[in-house]
């Protein structure tokens, strides 16, 4: 069984299509979709917006249907010059950028008490969602563009992130490539679980004072670029 969880509607949507359903249960308010795409076992949810959300969800998903790996999917905004809108990013790991405990001495993105700052994704997720990446570009399959696939770190917090200061700082403390606002909280949870998981952004934004703006006109676009990769991804599985 493959865990696929996105924030949005939008980002599932097209992800959801082409799979034959086999039933829908709802925990916490949180509507879980099985069924099977392209033979696997798939199940599929919209968590909603945010951390706290991301991990009801995750951790329901583990505990209900015991899946073997679990996939983070949708929109991001980019913090690097080499992502524009629509290319992707795939987490090499994540971290809280808004846990912030730097009064007590430990570093931003830590959890006090625990071993947990940059959490990492697995390597052959990531290795085989890269691969689907080329495939597609090689097939012209995102519509006649190029599409960019950086590998490197994602920061989540319970902030949009619209302002080149804050931008700028993302960049500067953890060196990171994209900016949402769920991937750590998955990451959190997975990680204590033990399941194995990545994280699969299509840039949406560049997280600067367009952003309110580019959002709403490119999360469609760019969900729609996540949605080909977990396709084909799934096919080869
Ligand atoms: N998801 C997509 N764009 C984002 C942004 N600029 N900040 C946080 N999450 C996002």
């Amino acid at each position: 069984m493959i865990g696929i969880i996105c924030a949005l509607p939008e980002e599932l949507k097209e992800i959801r299509e082409g799979m034959e359903p086999d039933g829908e249960l709802e925990f916490s308010g949180i509507r879980y979709y099985m069924g099977k795409l392209y033979g696997k076992d798939v199940v599929c949810a919209v968590c909603g917006v945010g951390k706290v959300f991301a991990a009801i969800c995750t951790q329901t998903m583990i505990l209900k249907f015991h899946p073997g790996m679990i996939l983070n999917v949708g929109v991001a905004g980019s913090l690097s010059d080499g992502l524009s809108v629509t290319d992707i990013v795939i987490a090499r790991q994540l971290v809280q950028h808004d846990m912030d405990v730097t009064a007590l001495g430990e570093p931003l993105g830590k959890i006090l008490g625990s071993d947990i700052q940059y959490i990492p994704t697995d390597e052959e997720i990531r290795d085989r969602l890269f691969s689907a990446i080329m495939e597609l570009n090689a097939e012209n399959a995102f519509g006649g563009k190029e599409v960019k696939a950086l590998q490197g770190t994602v920061v989540s917090g319970d902030q949009f992130i619209s302002s080149k200061g804050k931008k700028q700082l993302l960049v500067e403390i953890f060196k990171a490539l994209a900016c949402e606002m769920e991937g750590a909280a998955v990451a959190q949870v997975c990680y204590v679980n033990k399941v194995p998981f990545c994280v699969l952004r299509s840039i949406s934004d560049s997280a600067d004072s367009g952003a309110g703006l580019d959002y709403p006109a490119f999360v469609a676009l760019a969900s729609a670029n996540s949605a080909k990769v977990i396709h084909r991804f799934l096919q080869e599985s």
